[in-house]
């Protein structure tokens, strides 16, 4: 018997377990840290990685009409001129000039706890007059909001001058637009389809924060949805139901996930139409993934710029057009921020306190772990071969140390779904237990059956 003690986890908490259990920590810790870069330890990767795969099994594999590609994060620098990344990929920075503190105005906390109102084009009205530093307490002393461009400017070569300048990609997308033509002439792919893309993405972000939410260096699952003029309001529909599904689908509770339609005047600038999906996140709630009609902004501005055609010429009929684009978006990090949250449970069990990941058992890091009940009697070399026939096809942990007790409350909080343990009667006959992490039941499975056990037990959610 179970009882929940703990509902939306603290973030430090989740912070702490992350660190102690080696999912993420600190960058250049040894340094004394570097702000807002994370690195994903043994387990993190383990978890990161399974991520990615259920999306790219969902996206691509599980779809035929839509392919992948992995473009350079380097690009040509025309094209943020052209997709507007560097005329307007910008957030109102104001400054305090008492502490000198760097905010976001139109994220900047109102008196009523809301934010400083945006104008039409949503920029933010703000009155520096009325507000008061949150860091120093002194009002009135903040700057003018100016826009701050949020790309990461680098050289090309070895010359550091304005003609060497390019960009950090701000997003993956660019590298699908500009790939569309080859993706067609390559793949024979017919309208509608779709280009996924998972990578690396910076932004200059003037207030990153709250741990792995928001960093100036992410990972982003991005899929490009080339459909007819006309058709993209209804394609709009069926992504935004099926991203939701999927978000259900690897285990987020659906009372912590909501939608947000964005006002027309805070549309990014090649949008037509957005929505961000919300999570609970242990600091509130926030875009978790955007799904976005973005017309055919961006091949247009391409076209144009490039000199080259980037049309779909639909076959028998020979009408030309260039597709609209319906772009599903989420951030690999933010995700997996996500997935923890939801996953971490403090619970009372027969009147200790635990405390479990209860991450679907697909995207668990481990996915078994392997014990002898204790170190003698032929156990531990039992307990390894299951190990090792296991390993083939799984990620498996074996541990021989310590209580009983404690090698399950230390895979409890790694997530661990299954523990496999090696007794004196298995000696006997052959038999193992199989712990479950959620119902705490343990079952008495043959050790031969052991994978077909699992097989069943740990398969992906099926793409929406
Ligand atoms: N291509 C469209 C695009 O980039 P976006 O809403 O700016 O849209 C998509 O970003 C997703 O990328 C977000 O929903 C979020 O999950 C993730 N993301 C954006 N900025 C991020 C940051 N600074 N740190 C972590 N994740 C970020």
């Amino acid at each position: 018997m179970t009882t929940e003690v703990a509902d939306i986890v603290a973030l430090d908490e989740l912070v702490s377990l992350c660190k102690r259990r080696g999912f993420i920590f600190q960058s250049s810790d040894i340094y004394g840290g570097v702000q807002s870069v994370y690195d994903y330890g043994p387990l993190g990767v383990e978890l990161k990685n399974n991520l990615r795969d259920a999306w790219w099994r969902a996206m691509v594999r599980e779809h035929e009409e839509i392919v992948g590609i992995d473009a350079g994060i380097l690009m040509h620098p025309e094209v943020w001129v052209t997709s507007g990344h560097v005329s307007t990929f910008s957030d109102p920075l104001i400054e305090c000039q008492n502490c000198h503190r760097r905010f976001r105005a139109d994220e900047f906390p109102g008196p009523a706890d809301e934010t400083v109102p945006t104008d039409g084009n949503g920029a933010a009205v703000v009155d520096t007059g009325a507000l008061q530093c949150p860091v120093c307490g002194v009002t009135g002393q903040f700057t003018e909001p100016r826009q701050f461009n949020l790309m990461f400017k680098t050289f090309m070569g070895p010359v550091e001058d304005e003609s060497a300048v390019t960009y950090l990609r701000p997003e993956t997308a660019q590298g699908a637009y500009v790939n569309f033509k080859n993706v067609l002439d390559s793949s024979r792919v017919k309208i509608p389809f779709g280009i996924a893309q998972v990578g690396k993405a910076f932004r200059n972000e003037i207030t990153p924060g709250n741990f792995i939410f928001r960093t100036r260096e992410f990972e982003q699952m991005e899929m490009q949805y080339f459909v007819e003029p006309g058709t993209d309001e209804e394609w709009f529909e069926t992504w935004r139901e099926r991203r939701h599904a999927w978000l259900i689908a690897i285990g987020l509770r659906a009372d912590r996930l909501r939608t947000h339609e964005h006002a027309p005047d805070k549309l990014a600038h090649y949008a037509k139409r957005a929505i961000d999906f919300e999570y609970r996140f242990p600091h509130g709630w926030n875009e978790l993934e955007g799904v976005h009609n973005r017309t055919d902004f961006d091949l247009s501005r391409h076209q144009e710029a490039s000199g080259k055609k980037l049309e779909y010429v639909d076959a028998p009929s020979g009408t030309r057009f260039v597709p609209y684009v319906i772009e599903t978006a989420i951030g690999l990090n933010r995700l997996l921020l996500a997935v923890l949250a939801d996953a971490y449970h403090v619970e009372e069990v027969e009147g200790e306190s635990r405390t479990v990941l209860r991450l679907h058992p697909s995207l668990a890091p481990t996915a078994v772990a392997v014990f002898p009940l204790v170190k003698k009697d032929g156990m531990p070399e039992m307990a390894e071969r299951t190990a090792a026939d296991l390993r083939r096809s799984l990620p498996v942990f074996y541990d021989e140390s310590g209580s009983i007790g404690r090698r399950y409350r230390r895979q409890d909080e790694a997530g661990t779904p299954f523990c496999v343990t090696v007794d004196g009667q298995s000696i006997e006959d052959g038999t193992v237990t199989v712990r479950d992490r959620d119902t705490l039941e343990q079952d008495r499975v043959p050790a031969e059956a052991l994978r077909g056990y699992f097989a069943e037990r740990l398969t992906s959610p099926a793409a929406p």
